[in-house]
């Protein structure tokens, strides 16, 4: 099962990226690839499609493209719920507000393989 974590731009920015690699990988998340890239407007529109009808919308997208995040294509046997349980984890311990969470994870296995999919295609633009 294939999925995406994004070390958000604040996270970046408090330099906590290990933090989050060493993380996906005490849950036994493979690590397929990596990349740090400040993410275009249409890119994180469509990463957060889902909420386009929510009013906090356009704060997040303004905040997902503030600066630099690092994508991250993980795989694994329930990757999604594994992921989860690290961005919960992650966020308890460092996160400032609902918006400056430090950390994505696809949610289900629908998501990953969409937002897996989105990561190839950033990868071709850049
Ligand atoms: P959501 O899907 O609820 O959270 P998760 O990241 O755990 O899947 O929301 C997506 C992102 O939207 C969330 O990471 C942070 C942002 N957000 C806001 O900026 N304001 C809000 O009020 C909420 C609920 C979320
Ligand atoms: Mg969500």
């Amino acid at each position: 099962e294939p999925a995406l974590a994004i070390v958000k731009p604040d996270a970046m920015k408090r330099g906590l990226s290990n933090n989050v690699l060493s993380m996906i990988a005490s849950e036994d998340i493979e690590i397929v690839e990596g990349g740090r890239r400040k993410l275009s407007k249409y890119e994180a529109e469509f990463l957060y499609q889902t909420h386009a009808s929510k009013d906090f919308f356009a704060g997040l997208v303004d905040f997902m493209i503030s600066g630099e995040s690092m994508l991250i294509k993980v795989r694994s046997v329930d990757c999604s719920k594994k992921l989860r349980v690290v961005v919960e984890a992650l966020r308890k311990s460092y996160a400032m507000s609902v918006r400056e969470n430090i950390v994505h994870g696809s949610d289900s296995v629908e998501s990953g393989r969409r937002e897996a999919r989105l990561f190839d295609l950033i990868k071709l633009r850049s």
